[in-house]
């Protein structure tokens, strides 16, 4: 399959809870290739540096801890337009608001603790999976 790239991360709530297999099973389903994976803890400095977009806002710091608080799991999903498709399939940022069926619907918790991260845009998407992975860990 070709198409473009995606970046994901299961959170740590979501690990902590259980899910784990099941949200990646239904990312597979979803026609999601994956492409690299990786389960792994972020440190404070990692997550201040992944959500420096978000640096200013009032929830940064309870983003960082609730992102720091447990391993979560990476991936590079592949797929047509993949980063517009993980979007829609993964639902709204805030579960709340999320279609029915979606991941964040079904495993989110709260806007922070919301399941799944999904890469916004195409650069991001390549920004993201470099900040993972290395070439050799990529297929
Ligand atoms: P994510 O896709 O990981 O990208 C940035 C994260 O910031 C987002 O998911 C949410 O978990 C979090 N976030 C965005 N907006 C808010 C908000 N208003 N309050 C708390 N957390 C937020």
């Amino acid at each position: 399959m070709s198409g473009s790239i995606t970046f994901t991360m299961v959170k740590p709530g979501s690990v902590a809870d259980g899910h784990a297999a099941h949200i990646l099973a239904k990312i597979v389903e979803g026609g999601f290739n994956i492409k690299a994976m990786k389960m792994c803890r972020l440190s404070k400095e990692q997550a201040e540096a992944f959500y420096a977009i978000h640096r200013d806002r009032p929830f940064f710091a309870s983003l960082v801890s609730s992102m720091t608080s447990g391993p979560v799991i990476a991936a590079i999903l592949e797929a047509e337009n993949a980063v517009e498709n993980y979007r829609k399939y993964i639902g709204a940022t805030n579960p709340s608001e999320a279609v029915d069926g979606t991941i964040r619907k079904i495993y989110g918790k709260s806007i922070e603790a919301n399941a799944v991260h999904g890469s916004d845009s195409d650069a991001n998407a390549e920004i993201e999976s470099d900040f993972f992975f290395s070439k050799f860990e990529r297929f």
